[in-house]
């Protein structure tokens, strides 16, 4: 990982500031990015396409520590130096310190989404986490080598540089320098996202692990990588032509199919909690009925909801508990948290 560090920062002048800090939304994959093909460098078997959810996502502060060790901080509290949290910020931190063995940091997260719980807090997280790093340094790197940065954090991280619909390159090269991700040149001002939180648990497994045993252990992995590339096209063409319905369709089915192969892992890996499948009957029922609504679902529990703003109101009644973002507008509309 040192390597490919150096290799995108070379040549970038060091003009610290005293504290480094940035913003970075979340985001949510229509097409959804599962299995490795190089686990050290994130590099994905797949490409993927998201939607970033404006307000929702990630406030990180960088600044240099007195300490001999990092202080890492998640929602006003001090990690302790063993937590996985802090030890994954830290050996992220690893090949980016200015004097090896000399340079700690403090760094101070706040999500305003639940950590881990299939909310992709992992991937604002190393967004906010490398934009912060960028602003402490002074560096001028392009927004594609910074997804190229995040991306080592955690693979989605790759797309939540940017904002609005975004595609991550899977790429083919060895060396990963052409896996980076990129906004597509569409604004939808009536596209929604809703949050549908069941759980705030944090995930028994996580997406590093429960991809390595997908790939490894599911015989469903093998229709995965053809299936993604399909559906990615179809959702792009669908975006370029405002076409909700297929956008919906083709993004719900995507999220299923990727679930069905984690299912039939070994052992399996199941992450839906019997409110979640209450849920995704609920919205297949209201479809049935003739409402315009898609369901999308990570490694977890929650589902988000796909619609448009001509369907808000009805949306909002059957589901009052909602977290409605306008990724467009940048605007939560609703918050019940
Ligand atoms: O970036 P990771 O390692 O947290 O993996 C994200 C995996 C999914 O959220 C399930 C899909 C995606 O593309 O975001």
């Amino acid at each position: 990982m040192k390597w490919f560090v150096t290799k995108i920062v070379e040549g970038q002048m060091l003009r610290e500031k005293r504290v480094g800090k940035a913003f970075a939304s979340s985001n949510i994959a229509l097409c959804k990015y599962w299995g490795k093909r190089d686990a050290s460098l994130n590099l994905p078997i797949n490409s993927s396409l998201s939607v970033s959810l404006g307000s929702l996502g990630t406030q990180t502060k960088i600044s240099v520590s007195e300490k001999a060790v990092d202080e890492v901080w998640l929602n006003g509290v001090l990690q302790k130096v063993d937590s996985d949290f802090a030890k994954r910020v830290s050996n992220f931190l690893d090949p980016f310190r200015p004097h090896v063995g000399n340079v700690f940091f403090t760094v101070h997260t706040e999500n305003n989404i639940p950590t881990a719980a299939g909310l992709a807090s992992s991937a604002s997280g190393f967004a906010a986490l490398v934009l912060a790093l960028h602003d402490w340094a002074g560096w001028t790197l392009t927004r594609r080598d910074l997804s190229m940065l995040a991306r080592l954090g955690s693979g989605s991280a790759s797309r939540s540089i940017f904002n609005g619909f975004v595609q991550w390159n899977a790429g083919t090269r060895e060396d990963g320098m052409d896996s980076f991700a990129e906004p597509l040149p569409v604004e939808w001002n009536d596209f929604r996202v809703g949050v549908l939180e069941i759980s705030d648990q944090e995930k028994r497994v996580g997406s590093r692990d429960g991809m390595a045993r997908t790939v490894k252990t599911s015989a469903l992995y093998k229709v995965w990588p053809n299936q993604a590339q399909e559906d990615l096209t179809t959702i792009r063409t669908a975006i370029e032509t405002r076409d909700f319905n297929q956008l919906g369709k083709t993004a719900e089915r995507n999220a299923l199919t990727m679930h069905a192969t984690m299912m039939a892992s070994s052992p399996p890996l199941l992450y839906f909690l019997p409110e979640t499948i209450k849920q995704i009957h609920h919205v297949h029922q209201l479809r049935k009925e003739g409402l315009e609504l898609y369901l999308t679902i990570d490694a977890g529990p929650n589902l988000k909801l796909l619609f448009q703003k001509k369907d808000q109101q009805m949306v909002k009644e059957q589901f009052p508990t909602l977290q409605i973002i306008a990724p467009f507008s940048s605007v939560l509309i609703t918050s019940n948290h």
